[in-house]
């Protein structure tokens, strides 16, 4: 087993790295506060390929594996996660699902100004009362013979203000529950369609979260992506990828909280010494670390597996569990370490302690991710 890196992998890291200190920290704090969507430096990672990484060249993306998709997501939410679930979304909810599932008129229309971040894509699944249980779809899609009739309303949509192409997902044959889905690519100047008003949320403040509202808009039936009623199927096996996605931005914020504290406790002092020769410190540390360690070889495995082509939902679901459940913890005691500072703004971590919370909500929560495990390991 080879845990090296490839060159290509170091120096997609290291380019992500320094994207994060030039362009994310600057300001990372106002927009934070101020609800502000990262709109300049989202333009500057589609111009750097961050937005269409893994898509084919022949498409306009970058042709890179899973793998350093997780470099580069980790290296960006280290510093600004309002940045780097843009990059998530785009990737692997949007792109992902149109190169793997649309058609070659699809793939030029929508997916070559995808991947080139000439414009963001939003994923609209989620419902006022379809979170979890997503196969409960009210928004209807009805088949009007060359078209869509689309009704409905999608919640907490990431990109939701700023994304130029939706894929929605809405019920067609409500009789054949979830087999009667489908999957459509709405434009946002479609009538009809309006988004709502921005989520003042608790963390990644700076992401653009709205509700979408949809009043019998009119998608072309050349807009449904696969075959009448593939939609459930392709929003899971859309998620499963994500997943990986927002596991690897659980681990950047992290190992950002991490790196962070570590530094921190090596320069205060108290009761004579740095604090991380005291034992309470260090401990703590060392707890840090070693979940750490374990999300990424989660992550990496997820994405490894993806890449072989083996079945990777377990391996994301557990990934995403164990990174946010990692981010939340560490984040937690990143604060700790840094007492009253930790506490201000100026200092980052409390940031980075809002922003984990949403790693255990979004793209299924956690209790999601076990129902996907429980089943997997019930399967054998
Ligand atoms: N790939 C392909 N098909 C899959 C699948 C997968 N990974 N997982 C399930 N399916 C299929 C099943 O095989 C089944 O089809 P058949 O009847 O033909 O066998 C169908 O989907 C329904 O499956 P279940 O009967 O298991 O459905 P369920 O209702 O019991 O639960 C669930 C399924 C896993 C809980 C699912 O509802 C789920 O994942 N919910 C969470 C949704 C979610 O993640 N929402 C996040 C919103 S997106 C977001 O957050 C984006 C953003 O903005 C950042």
């Amino acid at each position: 087993m080879d845990f090296s890196l490839t060159e290509e992998h170091i120096m997609i890291r290291d380019a992500a790295r320094d994207f994060a200190q030039t362009e994310l920290l600057p300001g990372v704090i106002e927009r934070d506060e101020k609800q502000q969507f990262p709109a300049e430096q989202v333009k500057k990672m589609g111009e750097l390929g961050f937005l269409g990484m893994m898509v084919d060249p022949k498409y306009g993306g970058g042709g890179m594996d899973t793998i350093a998709y997780v470099l580069a997501m980790e290296e960006l939410s280290k510093i600004d996660a309002s940045a780097s679930v843009v990059v998530s979304v785009n990737n692997s909810l949007v792109c992902w699902g149109l190169e793997k599932y649309g058609t070659e008129a699809q793939k030029q229309k929508y997916l070559v100004p995808l991947a080139t971040g000439k414009i963001i894509g939003a994923f609209c699944l989620s419902e006022p009362e379809a979170g979890s249980d997503a196969t409960s779809q009210r928004t209807t899609a009805i088949d009007k013979g060359d078209h869509y009739l689309v009704n409905g309303t999608k919640n907490w949509i990431t990109n939701g203000g700023n994304a130029s192409v939706y894929l929605i997902i809405a019920q067609t044959h409500p009789e054949k529950g979830h087999h009667g889905i489908n999957a459509l690519i709405v434009e946002k100047d479609m009538e009809g369609f309006v988004v709502g008003p921005k989520e003042n949320k608790l963390g990644i403040r700076g992401s653009d979260t709205h509700s979408l509202m949809f009043n019998d808009v009119k998608v072309p039936k050349e807009n449904r992506i696969g075959a009448d009623g593939f939609g459930f199927s392709f929003a899971m096996k859309t998620l499963s990828g994500g997943r990986i996605g927002i596991a690897a931005q659980a681990l950047g914020i992290a190992s950002g909280a991490y790196e962070l504290a570590l530094k921190y406790s090596k320069e205060r002092k108290a009761f004579g010494k740095e604090i991380s020769r005291h034992q309470a410190i260090a401990f703590k540390l060392a707890d840090m670390a070693t979940q750490i360690e374990a999300a990424r070889h989660m992550c990496m495995k997820a994405a490894w597996d993806k890449d072989q082509g083996n079945n990777y939902d377990m391996a994301s679901a557990m990934a995403k569990l164990h990174a946010a459940e990692t981010a939340m913890n560490v984040t937690i005691e990143a604060v700790q370490i840094h007492g009253g500072y930790g506490f201000v703004k100026e200092y980052h971590v409390e940031r980075l302690m809002r922003d984990a919370k949403i790693t255990q909500i979004y793209e299924g929560t956690s209790e999601i991710q076990k129902i996907v495990i429980s089943r997997g390991v019930l399967k054998g």
